[in-house]
């Protein structure tokens, strides 16, 4: 994984200093809340319903044992619900789907001892909150992916250097959100980012950049817009300079609704696309800006050394598992274990999907318990998933069953990895202060009634999206099976779609399902699931996945299926 320069030490260092003595100055007076404001978003501190949340970036996803082990620390001392409060959570984080992770109950008092610890691990919260480029996110399998074409954790870490504390970049009109990869499946679901990018090779075998710009979630989704098919690797930031530029001078700073680029890209259409190119040109004609803007050969060929492979292993031949092998192992060798570049190796998830555990939660236990698996399994190395999940990226293929018999103790070895249960899921109202409805109650029911492995098997790959608003932090929007919250009257109701798709070899390009009918109750959300689901095992074709089923339906048998469900529970619509 990326080993930290002095620079970057320093740096980060530097950092947590001049934060502790902004929340000093705050503290006497000096500074009011407004004007601590801006510092304390800066370093991924937000104001949420019941305390503070700090979003904590893990560059392209790596994590080390021992930055989780001071996250665990952090979660242990430090993330304690306030008494009185009417939760009873507190002591875990919750790692997003930007490679992130969220503590929702650290006081603001404690919050520069935090930083420095933080620091004390190369970790922060610099640009995970703000209208500036915010963490870059890539592949979690990037490295050592069997589809990968490019690794791109070297590039994503230039693009993080270029990023962080760009002068120009630092107030733009909305967040801007980038994400890379380089091989054929796309698992930084790029095509829902301000930018996207995917390193592959022309045909005369040159390194380079296919880009999109434009896409978003929220209120308005949409898909991004392939800008160029390729732009080579040396010159990307220059590409992008030029996109952000444009988006800087002509975004919509007058409503925040319309401030994304994805906004400008939809209503300038071919002019966007015609300016940047002009902005591109002009920038790679001035010796200034190319100058200081192509990646020379050397610098990228320094930053890849700081990823260094794992020793090599010999190759082994596959073996077949004995008669007397339990269902749960071969189940998880199925679903968690992931097929590895290197000889020797697997890659394994670790499932923080399981009834009990609200998706994508980590108390500190499970941080160390993870942390210690790392050591022991995977060179102290971690990964975190889109999906909300942990990933082990080296394991050696001989240390398969024990690795599966520890994580299974400490509740890791759900074998559900791309099932139904594995569901993508915001806070939602328990912490946010955006939210329409809690997702974590809907997520728990739905975890329950599904948690027969035979008929989450008999299902297949599915992806079951929440959000607790429209913000689409939870990504309904691209769910095969997409649930949102709203507000009806003042009370919770969630809308639901199908069809939806991140973007991957099983359910095609980027797309936002349809919606099935008017909004459910909440104890109805799991019926129609259900509902859903039975309507796919009773129509499927021989090797039909649910997402084709879904999409082939017309509206009014998904109507018709759906509001079965809500007679179940007979809930009234408000008017
Ligand atoms: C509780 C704290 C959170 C707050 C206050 C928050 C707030 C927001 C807001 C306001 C937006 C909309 C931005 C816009 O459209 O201009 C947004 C988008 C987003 N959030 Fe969150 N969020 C939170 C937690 C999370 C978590 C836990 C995740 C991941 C599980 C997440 C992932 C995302 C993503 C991927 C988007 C981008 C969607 C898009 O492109 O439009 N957020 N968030
Ligand atoms: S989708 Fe809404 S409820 Fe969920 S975390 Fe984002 S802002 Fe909060």
């Amino acid at each position: 994984m990326y080993r930290y320069t002095d620079f970057d030490r320093q740096f980060v260092r530097a950092r947590a200093a001049q934060f502790r003595d902004q929340l000093r100055r705050h503290r006497d007076g000096e500074l009011s809340d407004d004007e601590l404001r801006p510092l304390r978003v800066q370093n991924g501190w937000y104001i949420q319903r019941h305390a503070p949340m700090l979003r904590i970036a893990v560059p392209y996803g790596e994590i080390a044992s021992r930055q989780l082990r001071m996250l665990a620390r952090i979660a242990r001392e430090h993330d304690l619900r306030d008494a009185g409060t009417p939760q009873e959570r507190g002591g875990y984080g919750h790692f997003t789907t930007r490679h992130n992770l969220q503590f929702n109950w650290i006081p603001l008092a404690e919050a520069a001892d935090v930083m420095d610890k933080l620091a004390e691990v190369d970790m922060h919260g610099i640009q995970t909150s703000g209208n500036c480029i915010r963490n870059i996110t890539t592949d979690a399998f990037a490295g050592f992916a069997p589809d990968e074409e490019v690794d791109p954790r070297p590039y994503a870490e230039i693009l993080r250097q270029w990023s962080t504390l760009h002068p120009e970049f630092a107030f733009l009109p909305r967040k801007f959100k980038i994400a890379i990869f380089g091989a054929a499946e796309d698992r930084a679901a790029s095509g829902w980012h301000d930018i996207g990018l995917q390193l592959h090779r022309n045909e005369a075998g040159e390194v380079g950049f296919r880009v999109w710009a434009g896409g978003g979630m929220g209120r308005t989704p949409i898909v991004a817009t392939l800008m160029a098919d390729f732009v080579p690797w040396a010159q990307v930031l220059v590409y992008i300079e030029a996109i952000v530029r444009v988006y800087n001078l002509h975004g919509r700073r007058d409503n925040a609704f319309k401030a994304r680029i994805k906004i400008l890209v939809k209503a300038e259409g071919q002019r966007f696309v015609d300016r940047v190119n002009a902005e591109f040109a002009a920038l790679l004609e001035s010796d200034l800006m190319a100058g200081a803007h192509i990646i020379p050969q050397a610098e990228l060929d320094r930053v890849a050394a700081c990823f260094p492979n794992a020793p090599p292993l010999p190759a082994l031949p596959p073996e077949p598992l004995p008669a007397d092998t339990p269902l749960a192992y071969r189940r998880w060798l199925e679903r968690n274990v992931h097929a590895h570049r290197f000889p020797g190796y697997r890659a394994v998830t670790l499932s923080l999907k399981r009834v009990g555990q609200a998706p994508g939660d980590a108390t500190a236990a499970q941080m160390e318990a993870a942390a210690d698996l790392a050591d022991r399994f995977s060179l102290g190395e971690l990964r975190v998933s889109h999906d909300q999940n942990l990933l082990l990226p080296w394991v050696p293929q001989t240390a398969l069953r024990a690795l599966w018999e520890q994580a299974r103790a400490h509740g890791f070895a759900t074998p559900n990895i791309g099932l139904l249960t594995d569901m993508i899921t915001c806070p939602g109202g328990d912490v946010c202060a955006l939210a329409n409805a809690r997702s974590l109650p809907v997520a728990a029911a739905i975890t329950e009634r599904f948690d027969d492995l035979d008929r989450l098997y008999d299902i297949g790959d599915i992806d079951l999206h929440i959000s607790g608003c429209i913000n689409s932090c939870g990504h309904h929007h691209s769910g095969h099976i997409g649930i949102l919250g709203v507000d009806k009257d003042g009370s919770e109701w969630y809308q639901v779609t199908v069809g939806g798709a991140d973007g991957s070899v099983l359910s095609g390009p980027a797309a936002t399902g349809r919606i099935v009918g008017p909004a459910f109750a909440a104890d109805e959300v799991p019926e129609v699931v259900e509902a859903l689901i039975e309507l796919y095992r009773r129509e499927r074709a021989p090797g039909e996945h649910f997402v084709d089923l879904v999409r082939r339906l017309d509206a009014r048998t998904l109507r018709q299926a759906t509001d079965a469900a809500r007679q179940h529970t007979a809930h009234p619509q408000p008017a």
